[in-house]
């Protein structure tokens, strides 16, 4: 069956409890289930991946573009969107689909976040929609790619 790629950068594991004002009180967990629920919805299955470190990132991009099954990604790099040159190379590579998500609006805080390494490479970006982000980016690229 065909897979999204759901990848989580670092804090994300956090969700739920950190600084829930911004990113709200759903858990990674809950995240994950929304991204999985979406899927089957379309045929699909989703694998997910978090991880605070930024070659782990990296690594799973390389590995889902070996795989041959996966049709996409859904990205929340997080901080490394902001920072990682290693990323936007990796996601060039891969030469999957990628949906950029944020849960908040990153263009509305600090000024540090309005640069994205990423946004260049996306096929789409979804920011300031909370968690429902990830359910609109699994349902555009199986919309966009699935079967
Ligand atoms: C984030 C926004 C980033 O600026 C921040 O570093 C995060 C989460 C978001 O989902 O809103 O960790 O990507």
């Amino acid at each position: 069956m065909t897979r999204v790629l759901v990848l989580n950068g670092p804090n994300l594991n956090l969700l739920g409890t950190r600084e829930p004002a911004i990113y709200g009180t759903a858990t990674l967990a809950d995240v994950e289930q929304l991204c999985a629920a979406t899927a089957a919805q379309h045929g699909l299955e989703v694998t997910c991946v978090q991880s605070n470190h930024e070659g782990a990132l990296v690594d799973a991009l390389h590995e889902a573009r070996a795989a041959g099954d996966v049709l996409g990604v859904v990205l929340n790099a997080a901080a490394y969107t902001h920072t990682s040159v290693a990323l936007l190379d990796a996601v060039k590579a891969s030469a999957l689909p990628v949906v950029e998500v944020h849960i908040s609006n990153p263009h509305a805080r600090e000024s540090f976040r309005h640069t994205s390494y990423l946004s260049p490479v996306a096929e789409a970006i979804i920011a300031g929609a909370g968690v429902h982000g990830y359910r609109y980016a699994v349902d555009l690229l199986a919309t966009r790619h699935g079967g």
